[in-house]
């Protein structure tokens, strides 16, 4: 835990609406429940999984804590998520980003410098987009001249 990494992010809050968006989540598929939180501009952006039936087409928590900035009007740089999972019995599992999930974050502002936080409120790692999607293929990319 580096809690240090959190200076002036009210993480404890961010918790609370996270955990409070797995009674949001629609799963019924995997029965794998998540919730996240945003953290950008002094709000709070709430997510939550949406499995459909065609399952390809599930939005995982962490996309769905995106598109909710975005359509505040993408308020301020995001600074943090945090991102909380329940296993179909209700206990507390883990859950970090998946691939497109990170790919999705890395397309933020400054995305370099997000702290992805998953856990518990007592006990959570934090962990820089950075280190979770190293050598990310990014807007840069669109522009290059070589090829
Ligand atoms: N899921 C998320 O919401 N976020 C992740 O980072 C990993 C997976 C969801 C998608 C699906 O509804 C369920 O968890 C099981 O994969």
């Amino acid at each position: 835990m580096d809690h240090k990494a959190l200076n002036d992010i009210p993480v404890e809050r961010l918790f609370a609406v996270a955990e409070s968006q797995l009674e949001c989540s629609r799963a019924p598929y995997s029965g794998f429940r998540v919730g996240a939180a945003l953290w950008s501009d002094g709000q709070i952006f709430p997510g939550c999984n949406v499995e459909n039936s065609s399952y390809g087409l599930t939005l995982c928590a962490e996309r769905s804590a995106v598109m909710h900035w975005a359509s505040a009007g993408s308020p301020g740089r995001p600074e943090a998520i945090v991102v909380v999972a329940r296993q179909p019995d209700g206990s507390v599992a883990t859950a970090m980003p998946c691939g497109a999930c990170r790919q999705v974050l890395s397309d933020l502002p400054d995305s370099r410098h997000l702290q992805v936080c998953t856990g518990t409120p007592s006990e959570f790692s934090i962990i820089s987009l950075a280190e979770l999607l190293p050598h990310a293929f990014g807007p840069e990319d669109l522009n290059s001249k070589e090829g």
